[in-house]
Formats: structure tokens, sequence, C-alpha cells
């Protein structure tokens, strides 16, 4: 009796699972599209959310620079070599899927069956070794050639210093500091100029990346890291910090603003100067040095001396703030004045509970400072 009804609830289930199957593999089919369609998506449209610049994005495919050039064409490379195995792999697998799969009338007899075969074997360590040894060989020839380029005289040198969360950067040769924004000068045959960068951490790490510009490279803290870049085209580059380094690596954007070389040399000449003082701004100067501004921000030619923060001196020449969190403008500057941790939570800057005249008179000052 209970072997009987056993049985039973057996067909049962069969039978309910038949009916279930097709609708799941259908469902499973739509997922698995879905999921590729998603992908493709997500990946196609990382377009960096960068402030006032919208459309630019931060292609690795459409590099503008050595080293990003070479990088991207050894990348193809690899592609290219793992795309053929790929394609040759599932290539035999289908066709032995098709041509050997199971038909009406095979269960009567099995097919011969096959243990080892020396050359199968000998081929498919041999070819993999040589394939790799390919890859290590082109892969080891571009970045020697990446580390081993020397500053030339005319070169650029810059000292980019990685902070929660905003970039310092400092000309030693030309003693200037400013904050988020690099100026390089664009190279050409007639005047090879690149930049070489010394990157250091004041903090965590965090990592320097303008994809196309060059490959990123580690801010490591206590140790200096090097890099070099070449661009020939005029324009701004954005990029971003690629290591996750606390609650605002999102924004820790960086823009290399490259510049024609005599374009260049006035922007040099203007951030060497110290600070315009403007008499018209003089309740906000008041406002900016009886607050505690002074201990983090400098404003050369005053007495504002602060390390911790951005380089006021010449701030009006920034496109954003923030490193990148807000435009520079009026309202962006109202806006951050007021309350940092509205814009950028977690950020060093405090709220200096400031009244409304207050938060005016400051950035009426901030907004002489070009
Ligand atoms: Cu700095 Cu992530």
């Amino acid at each position: 009796m209970l072997t009987q009804s056993k049985h039973e609830e057996n067909a049962l289930n069969r039978a309910a699972n038949q009916s279930r199957t097709p609708t799941l593999r259908k469902r499973l089919r739509w997922l698995t599209l879905l999921s590729f369609a998603a992908s493709v998506v997500v990946i196609a449209g990382h377009v960096h959310p960068a402030v006032g610049n919208p459309a630019q994005v931060t292609n690795l495919l459409q590099p503008l620079s050595q080293p990003a050039q070479e990088i991207k064409e050894l990348s193809l490379l690899v592609l290219a070599i793992c795309a053929a195995i790929f394609l040759i792999v599932t290539g035999l697998l289908v066709y032995a899927i098709v041509r050997f799969r199971h038909r009406a009338g095979d269960e009567a007899s099995e097919p011969p069956q096959i243990y080892g075969s020396n050359q199968i074997e000998m081929a498919w360590t041999v070819l993999p070794i040589l394939i790799v040894f390919v890859l290590i060989l082109v892969t080891s020839r571009t970045i020697a050639d990446i580390q081993n380029r020397k500053a030339a005289p005319g070169a650029v040198h810059a000292t980019i210093v990685g902070h929660q969360w905003w970039w310092e950067i400092r000309y030693p040769e030309l003693g200037i500091v400013t904050a988020n924004e690099l100026h390089v000068p664009a190279s050409d045959v007639s005047r090879r100029q690149p930049t070489f960068l010394k990157l250091q951490s004041a903090d965590v790490a965090h990592s320097f990346w303008v994809p196309q510009l060059a490959g990123k490279t580690d801010v490591i803290p206590g140790r200096e890291n090097s890099m070099w870049f070449e661009p020939t085209q005029p324009g701004t580059y954005l990029g971003n910090c690629a290591e996750y380094c606390g609650m605002q690596h999102a924004r820790m954007l960086i823009r290399v603003v490259v510049q024609p070389p005599a374009e260049f040399e006035r922007w040099v000449a203007e951030q060497k100067r110290v600070a315009a003082e403007e008499l018209s701004a003089q309740a906000g100067r008041q406002v900016f040095f009886a607050n505690t501004c002074v201990n983090c921000h400098t404003i050369r030619g005053t007495s504002a001396q602060g390390a911790f923060g951005p380089d006021l001196t010449h701030l009006m020449s920034r496109e954003t703030l923030a490193s990148g969190a807000a435009p520079n403008t009026r309202e962006g500057l109202r806006a951050w004045v007021r309350d940092p941790q509205k814009l950028k939570v977690g950020c060093l800057m405090p709220n200096m509970q400031m009244t409304d005249t207050e938060v005016d008179q400051i950035v009426s000052y901030l907004q002489t400072l070009k």
C-alpha cells in the first residue's frame, strides 16, 4: 500500500517537473540575456560623472598620450591572442557537441573509448608555454620601455600628494602649489615636453589614474612612486583616484589641463604671483583671517600659511572645488563654505557655523583670489 502511494507520488512529481522545466528554462534564458545586456550597458556607459565637463569620458580605448597609447596596443595584442584561443577552444567544443551528439538508436553501442594520446598531450603542454612566453616578452618590453624613460631637459616636473580626499600639486622647480587640477604643456615634434610626476601620500593609499594619458600608478604612504606622460593634444583630461581610500574615494577626481606651451607658460607666470589683494573684499578678508581658515589654507602673500588643505592663492583659476565635487562658481563656493560636510561628508573641512552674511562676504573675498 505504502509502495503504491510512493509510486503515485513519484509519477505526480515527474509530471509536475515536466510541466515546470520548459518555463524554468525560458526564465533562465531571459535572465542570462538580461544580465548580458545589463553588463553591456554598464561597461559601455562608464562615463565619468565629472563636474562641468559631462561630455568628456575617461576612455581607456582612446589614448591621447604616451604611454597610454603603448599600453592600449599591448592590451589589444593580448586581447587578440586570448580571443583566438577562445574561438579555437569554443569552436572545437561546439563541433564536438554537435558532431557527436546523442542520436536515436545510439543506446545499443557505446562509442569507442580512447585513453591518452602522446601527441595531443605534448601539443597542449608546449603550445600554452609558447603563448605565455610570447605574452611575457611583449609585456616586459612595454614595461621596460615605460619605466626606463628618463626626463630630458625641458621636461616638466611635478609632485602629487594624495590626501583624503584631494590632490596637492607642487611644481618644485617653478615654485607653484595648486590642487586637483594639474596643468602641463602639450608636447610636439619640435618641442618635446613630457611631464614627470612624483607621487606621494599624506595619509592612506591612493592611486593616480588619468586613463587617456597613462596607466594608473599607486600612491603609497612612506614611498615615492613615479610616472610620466607626454600628451600632444591640448584639452582637459579626467581621471580619478583608483584605489579605495575611504568614504569620499569617489569624489577624489583629477583634471589634467594640457595647454599649448605658450599658454602653459602664461599659466605658470600667473600662478607664481602672490595673491591679489582687492580692497573691495575687505569684509570677507577679515572673516577669513578671524576664523580658523588660516590654520589649514595658504594664501601666498598673506599670513595664511596652513598646509592641511588646498592652497587658495589662485583658487579662482580652478574649475572645480573639493577635488571635482562641485563647480567653482559663486553658488558652489557658498554651498561649500556654508557646510562642506553636506557636499562631501567626512572631509576634513568642518562646518564653520557662519552666518549668511559672513558666507557671502568670505565668498566675495575668495573670488578675488584669481
Ligand atoms: Cu584616494 Cu581613493
